[in-house]
């Protein structure tokens, strides 16, 4: 068909995609173009805002690598990605729930450590130590669950934001295995809330609608076990001032967790007497049987 105009473009549009093998490729193509061309009409796009757009998705393509996920980050500050994981992963009130994955988990970290491992390795922050139980929806143990932990340190940064980090260098990560009585425990140190990165165009987007940048201190886990939906979450430190506003929408009531503060004096979980504040973490996660859907 010729000279489309602004009201005919869009059947136009959706006809040529009529013939498209995958019924669910379909669906999606369909919904997206209807809604962006509604999008831009309802803005009334201009040339120089599309140009902008198209500029600034360039840019946040080009930054992202391996390690600097910014197409991730973009999705997180729209609220895309925990819309996305709401509407996947609905469970009963008693399971945890899920939140966003986050661009800062690595594959390969050091794996299936002994419980109480120290995973800092030195970071900055006060020390802290995690006791975790993973049950089912009964309170059942669940056994031999494999749990990957991530976090940033003292200071709110992630490893992977080093400059020359190596997977060889890897700290406050690690991958756990559930004993016989579905428990876990490391040491660790007291996360604390962060900006997420703002140094590239996501920034430039949170700036320009005066959002503030930070996330609520956080633990990451994802728990994997056969039998069970994945859980990927954060143990959110309550009382935290950001816990209302994160930036990237992610917290759930459910997965705030109560880190305990003791002063220096006290003795510690490993049975010294601690020469600074430390934490106390005691969370258990409650999986998602697949078969309870
Ligand atoms: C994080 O907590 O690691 C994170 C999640 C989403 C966006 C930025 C950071
Ligand atoms: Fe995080």
């Amino acid at each position: 068909m010729m000279n489309l105009d602004e009201h005919t473009i869009t059947e136009e549009a959706l006809r040529r995609i009529e013939h498209t093998p995958s019924p669910r490729l379909k669906a999606i193509m369909t919904g997206l173009l209807y809604h962006l061309h509604a999008f831009a009409r309802e803005v009334q796009l201009t040339e120089q805002e599309w140009l902008e757009g198209i500029q600034f998705l360039t840019r946040t393509g080009q930054i992202s690598n391996s390690v600097r996920q910014e197409m991730i980050l973009l999705s997180d500050t729209l609220g895309l990605s925990q819309l996305v994981v709401a509407q996947n992963h609905s469970r009963p009130q008693a399971a945890t729930e899920q939140t966003v994955f986050g661009p800062f988990h690595v594959e390969g970290a050091p794996s299936l450590l002994t419980h109480g491992a120290d995973i800092a390795v030195g970071a900055s922050g006060d020390p802290l130590w995690v006791v975790a139980n993973v049950v089912d929806s009964r309170g059942h143990a669940v056994v031999d669950a494999l749990v990957d932990v991530w976090q940033a340190d003292g200071d709110g940064f992630y490893d992977v934001q080093d400059e020359g980090w190596r997977i060889d260098e890897s700290r406050l990560r690690a991958i756990f295995t559930t004993d016989g009585d579905g428990r876990f425990s490391f040491r660790s140190v007291m996360p604390t809330s962060y900006p997420i990165p703002m140094d590239g165009p996501v920034g430039q987007m949170m700036n320009a609608t005066n959002r503030h940048p930070m996330r609520p201190a956080h633990i990451h886990f994802m728990i994997r076990k056969d039998g069970f939906d994945t859980l990927v979450t954060h143990v959110f430190a309550d009382g935290d001032e950001y816990l209302d506003s994160d930036a990237v929408f992610g917290v759930r009531s459910s997965c705030i967790g109560t880190y305990v503060p003791h002063e220096e004096g006290a003795i510690t979980p490993a049975g010294t007497v601690s020469e600074r504040r430390f934490y106390t973490l005691d969370y258990t996660f409650v999986l998602h049987g697949l078969d309870e859907r």
